[in-house]
């Protein structure tokens, strides 16, 4: 089980110093096997990655030990906070910074290259969802087949883009479907994002082929992912 959570472009790194802190504290008094546990902060909140119940990492780099990618942040940059986990292919990239599945594939490529784990970030558009399954079968298809999907590191994170960020997360019907399907093409772990909360988080998890969730809005408040984290405890002891 992972329960990996997405600060996008919040909190400062004082404000992720105080949140990783805290997280380690309430997690020292946590009994019980605890879920594979992320946080992936924005760069300028990178912090050395040196907390026992939980890794930072990175929610974007590029293919690349260093060099001339102005704006861009590296392979060498990373090693020296010990990160080792990336998100890649978020669709907040994918379409504000028009990232295509050719730049996906060499970044993942890259960082498989050197062993990261990677939370690989796919699904559909509402337009694509309204077209109905099969539509939204071969889509995911399509972006799972970009990628070596028997990399052993592989964490795939279903996150439909007409869910995130907009309250109400895909029904369990539609995670399960889906997920179902997405099983057939990789024995990866399968993350469901898309409006994750500490009140839909313990339906989500206990869905078939569900590994866990990638949760953006609700882990800017450690309360609120302190309660995913709880959910996910719980599952575990099932
Ligand atoms: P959300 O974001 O939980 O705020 O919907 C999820 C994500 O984009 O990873």
């Amino acid at each position: 089980m992972i329960i990996a959570g997405n600060f996008k472009s919040n909190l400062t790194r004082n404000e992720v110093k105080a949140y990783a802190k805290n997280l380690q504290e309430k997690l020292d008094s946590q009994s019980g096997t605890l879920p594979k546990i992320r946080i992936y902060p924005s760069f300028s909140a990178l912090l050395d990655n040196t907390y026992s119940h939980f890794k930072i990492g990175a929610q974007n780099a590029y293919p690349a030990i260093n060099g001339g990618f102005t704006g861009e942040i590296t392979f060498l940059q990373l090693q020296e906070f010990g990160i080792t986990s990336l998100i890649l292919g978020h669709s907040e990239r994918r379409n504000l910074l028009n990232e295509d599945e050719k730049l996906l594939r060499e970044k993942f490529d890259f960082y498989a290259k050197h062993n990261f784990e990677i939370i690989y970030c796919i699904g559909e558009s509402k337009s694509v969802r309204d077209s109905g399954e099969k539509e939204v079968e071969n889509f995911l298809q399509k972006q799972v087949k970009n990628i070596e999907s028997s990399y052993e590191n592989l964490i795939i994170a279903y996150e439909p883009i007409w869910a995130i960020g907009s309250g109400n997360s895909a029904s369990e019907e539609q995670i399960e479907s889906t997920h179902s399907f997405l099983s057939t093409l990789s024995k990866a772990p399968l993350l469901y994002g898309g409006s994750v909360s500490e009140s839909n988080a313990a339906s989500i998890l206990a869905l078939q082929n569900v590994s866990g969730v990638l949760v953006g809005g609700a882990s800017l408040k450690l309360d609120s992912f302190s309660q995913i984290i709880q959910t996910g405890i719980k599952q575990l002891m099932l």
